[in-house]
């Protein structure tokens, strides 16, 4: 561990960091809440796969433009007013859908709600990261990535309960108006929690507050000389005065990370995260898991080995480092990717015709837990390094003057492609096979290491402005973080 890293820093860094990382519950929420709602609903509405396709992937194109306008509104604004407006509109939407009278106004309302998701998915890690010391950034935006697992698995459960126990008017289960409609409560909680968040201290610098700036840093740091020192340090980056368009026309030293962004979000996204995340029921049953309880409360525990693996990448993030974990997380999923695929290929790719089959009922029955046994380690490998690096990577990597636009442009990659990955499971298993959309994706896990060694860069313990310096210099991209 590095000496800064061993050092105490006040406990109100933490509060607000843990208060702004809220978004990301919002995230979890809307992401976790669909799979189990998605049932009842089709059931109520008589809706087609078409259409139930459209209603969980509304709120996926609603996060892309979220993603898209917050760029604007949080430079404009600021990062806290930005935060703000996600809550209100995350209970809007939420306290809309559940009261949605038909289909086509629920698929709308979805829109609206992703706005929301793609706002906290663009403002809140760039928020930690000006408010984070250096030496604990990664851990602080890691927050964010954990809040978004306890949010999806706080709407697994809920679902859980809604679909199966709570009895209203003699019907026990299905109330999927509740379970949209729920989300009202910690999204009200969140816009009262974030209240009293200070605004960014850089953003306050770039705004010229310089006064307010100051005032902010001296509450979050330990001391006058950290505080003049971090001043020096962002008033230095303003020199570069130029906005983010202009820097991608001009500058090929930012066209070079934004590509950089880009392809960590791609990456992020072609792990297949969302397959899990958005069919995980689906899974357990062709694993041979047949019952709604069995498929139910699997996903539950996907969902609690998501939370419980993130604190991997939270303890080591700033001690060994980002590319380490990135290497390690990509060969365990890669391989449990390959492993879940074998075993669809050896035994369980035609699972109906199994179901029944007593004579290979027992090495059937391995097999399937063998293979949920694999998609459990390759979300340990995602949640401890993927699911959190990336987001802490690209709220680190871009020059002040164009952070707002290569996190835009990189959290909108990273919502075209979650979209693109969630709308061609289904099809990929119906046309491709079980097995082979499994080992699909386990070969590109693997590919993706060559693209690690090639042009990611270590920026454990580096300050943004620091880095910004080395890339504007045309330091090599793998090479900025030094
Ligand atoms: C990803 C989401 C995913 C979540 C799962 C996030 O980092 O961006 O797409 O659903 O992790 O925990």
């Amino acid at each position: 561990m590095t000496e800064s890293a061993k050092k105490k820093y006040k406990p109100i860094v933490y509060i607000i960091a843990g208060t702004a990382a809220l978004a990301g519950l919002m995230f979890g929420l809307d992401v976790g809440v669909i799979s189990g709602a998605l049932p009842f609903i089709q059931k109520d509405f008589g809706v087609g796969a078409l259409q139930q396709e459209e209603i969980v992937s509304a709120l996926l194109w609603g996060a892309t433009f979220g993603a898209l306008i917050s760029g604007f509104i949080s430079k404009r604004f600021g990062r806290k007013i930005t935060l703000l407006i996600g809550a209100v509109v995350f209970a809007i939407g939420s306290l809309a859908c559940s009261m949605a009278p038909t289909s086509s106004i629920l698929i709308a309302m979805r829109f609206v709600l992703g706005i929301a998701v793609g706002i906290a998915s663009f403002t809140a890690p760039l928020y930690l990261s000006e408010i984070a010391p250096k030496a604990i950034r990664g851990a602080l935006v890691s927050m964010y990535q954990l809040l978004i697992t306890i949010g999806i698995v706080i709407a697994f459960s809920s679902d859980t309960y809604f679909a199966n126990y709570l009895k209203l008017d003699n019907v026990t289960g299905g109330h999927w108006r509740l379970m949209l409609g729920v989300l009202v409560v910690p999204s009200t909680l969140m816009f009262l929690a974030m209240f009293f968040l200070p605004e960014s201290p850089r953003w306050l610098f770039l705004k010229n507050f310089k006064t307010k700036g100051k005032e902010v840093l001296l509450k979050i740091r330990n001391s006058e000389s950290e505080v003049d020192e971090e001043i020096a340090e962002i008033e230095a980056s303003f020199e570069v005065k130029q906005n983010g368009l202009k820097l991608l026309t001009s500058n090929k030293n930012f066209r070079k990370v934004i590509f950089l962004g880009i392809g960590l979000q791609v990456i992020q996204q072609l792990t297949g995260i969302n397959v899990i995340m958005y069919y995980a029921p689906t899974i357990f049953k062709i694993a041979g898991f047949n019952t709604h309880a069995e498929q139910m409360w699997g996903t539950v525990l996907v969902g609690c080995v998501n939370v419980l693996a993130t604190f991997i990448a939270i303890a080591f993030v700033d001690k060994i480092g980002r590319k380490p974990i990135m290497f390690g997380g990509f060969v365990v999923m890669g391989l449990s990717m390959l492993g879940v695929g074998i075993c669809f290929k050896v035994g369980l790719e035609n699972h109906p015709a199994i179901v029944g089959a007593t004579a290979n009922a027992v090495t059937n029955n391995t097999l399937s837990f063998i293979a949920i046994g694999f998609l459990l380690l390759f979300i340990v490998g995602f949640a401890g390094s993927a699911g959190p690096i990336i987001w802490v990577m690209c709220s680190e990597i871009f020059p002040l003057a164009g952070r707002d636009l290569g996190i835009t442009v990189t959290t909108c990659t990273n919502w075209i492609i979650n979209g693109i990955v969630g709308m061609t499971f289904l099809s990929l298993l119906n046309g491709f096979g079980h097995g082979n959309t499994f080992l699909l994706y386990g070969f590109i896990e693997i590919l993706f290491i060559i693209f690690f060694i090639l042009f990611v860069p270590e920026t454990k313990g580096a300050s943004l402005e620091k880095i910004e310096e080395n890339l504007m210099n045309g330091v090599a991209l793998k090479k900025i973080g030094q």
